[in-house]
């Protein structure tokens, strides 16, 4: 039995080599060309031809496809078991998604969108590669792993999933060597022989999933640092992967297909509220709970937070918690009062985003949240933020690229709803123009 590491040993190559000759020699003895071979297997010619040149390896399933449209009698299965990878001790089919939000509403524009994507790929026999991005609290774990869970027959060789924890009030982003690890494992490989080095396991990652009919989601991704060694090569593995943060890094290398997930439509958002509160309870109160989807702007997390917070008490009012959030009072306490069943505040959640801002950057961001629901462009912004254009408009795109500002047109920037609410509060305890010392006196 040999490894499958690519640029492995010579040894470890020949089982490969054997039946890339084979599999091409027995093509050639029937007239065949690679590209009907591959219509009768249902792989890319491409695939085909790098497995003919032993620059990838077969699975037993393709052996088997092969081995059938050749009548090759059972020999190519038999040299495509020699040439199995021999870290792989068991054979196991991983289905790690969570478990899908419940009830979910809306986002039929973005299914639709990532089943097009994914039927492309799939035709041209390729995965998809999609990345997702959008403020936090804004659906994409939802998204994905509604769709995913939807889609899973299309991923029959299974589910690998991760929360990177890029942006989390529970710990730094993970390590993607651990992570790779943690995959390999996954996919039965016995953890004595997974590699040292970063660049190993990704190979041997690589290798693995590489003409399988999986899906990876890569979830609550910090940049594309952390996500390169963890995307599949160009075979047939498909890999989703979300983020607060633009991911023009994956675009650019990959070629991923970005989806922007915006807040909820207030229809959607009425409907979050009547799935969870009721809908004879919203009905009988429509004003306040439109002033309530007005006061959460879209924002499902916030949404769906103020309806268990409606939930827990038949007594409190939909338009009176609309009120409690417009305040007047202290922002910090307004926002306290969206607390979603995990004891996990939205707060909290923006918090992730916003301690990783640079001093300018948060400073920008606690003086537009001045500004709440009011588009600016960046003249305004300079004003606002006392700062060159230039400066400003370099400020507004770190905000953008990071989902804390929403960009509503060309030169338009809102900031709203409970962002909005949480910039007041950073305002209020940490004033709104304060830059740490440091970044005044290097800037
Ligand atoms: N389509 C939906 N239908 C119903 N509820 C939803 C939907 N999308 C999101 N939610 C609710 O909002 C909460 C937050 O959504 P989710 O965790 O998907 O956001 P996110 O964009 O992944 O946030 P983060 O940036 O923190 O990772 C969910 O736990 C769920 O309660
Ligand atoms: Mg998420």
């Amino acid at each position: 039995m040999q490894t499958l590491i690519p640029g492995g040993d010579l040894a470890g190559r020949e089982p490969l080599r054997r039946f890339g000759s084979e599999l091409r020699s027995r093509r050639e003895e029937q007239g065949m060309s690679l590209r009907k071979l591959a219509r009768l297997v249902a792989y890319s010619p491409g695939w085909l031809s790098r497995i003919e040149n032993a620059a990838a390896a077969p699975t037993i399933k393709l052996a088997e496809l092969c081995d059938r449209a050749l009548l090759a009698g059972g020999e190519l299965i038999a040299l495509a078991r020699d040439a199995e990878p021999a870290p792989v001790t068991h054979s196991v089919l991983p289905a790690q998604l969570p478990r899908p939000v419940s009830p979910f509403v809306g986002r039929t524009a973005e299914f639709r969108t990532l089943d097009r994507i994914h039927s492309r790929a799939s035709l041209d026999g390729r995965g998809l590669t999609v990345a997702i991005d959008g403020p936090p609290g804004v659906g994409k774990t939802a998204l994905v792993t509604g769709w995913a869970g939807a889609a899973s027959h299309a991923f029959g060789d299974g589910v690998l999933y991760e929360d990177l924890q890029g942006y989390s009030s529970r710990g730094a982003p993970l390590d993607p060597a651990a992570v790779l690890k943690a995959f390999l494992f996954a996919l039965g490989v016995s953890e004595r022989v997974i590699p040292e080095g970063i660049q190993q396991r990704s190979a041997m990652f690589r290798t693995l999933v590489s003409d399988r009919r999986m899906l990876v989601v890569l979830d609550n991704a910090a940049d594309s640092h952390q996500v390169a060694p963890l995307l599949p090569g160009a075979g047939t593995c498909s890999v989703v992967v979300t983020s607060r943060r633009r991911m023009s890094g994956i675009a650019a290398r990959s070629g991923a297909f970005r989806i922007a997930l915006e807040p909820m439509s207030p229809g959607e958002s009425l409907e979050l509220l009547a799935l969870v509160v009721g809908r004879e309870r919203v009905r009988a109160e429509i004003e306040g709970a439109r002033a309530l989807v007005l006061r959460c702007a879209g924002l499902p997390l916030a949404l769906r937070a103020a309806a268990e917070r409606l939930t827990a008490s038949r007594h409190r009012s939909l338009g009176g918690l609309a009120q409690e959030l417009a305040g007047p009072g202290d922002a910090d306490a307004r926002l306290d009062l969206l607390t979603g069943g995990d004891g996990l505040t939205v707060r909290e959640s923006f918090e992730a985003s916003y301690h990783q801002l640079d001093a300018e950057s948060s400073r920008a961001f606690r003086l537009l949240g001045q500004m709440p629901g009011e588009v600016v462009g960046t003249a305004d912004a300079a004003a606002l933020l006392r700062r060159p254009k230039a400066q400003t408009r370099r400020l507004l795109e770190v905000l953008i690229g990071v989902n804390l500002l929403a960009e509503v047109g060309p030169d338009q920037y809102l900031m709203d709803g409970p962002l909005a609410l949480f910039a007041e509060g950073r305002a209020v305890a940490e004033g709104p123009f304060s830059v740490r010392l440091a970044q005044e006196a290097s800037g």
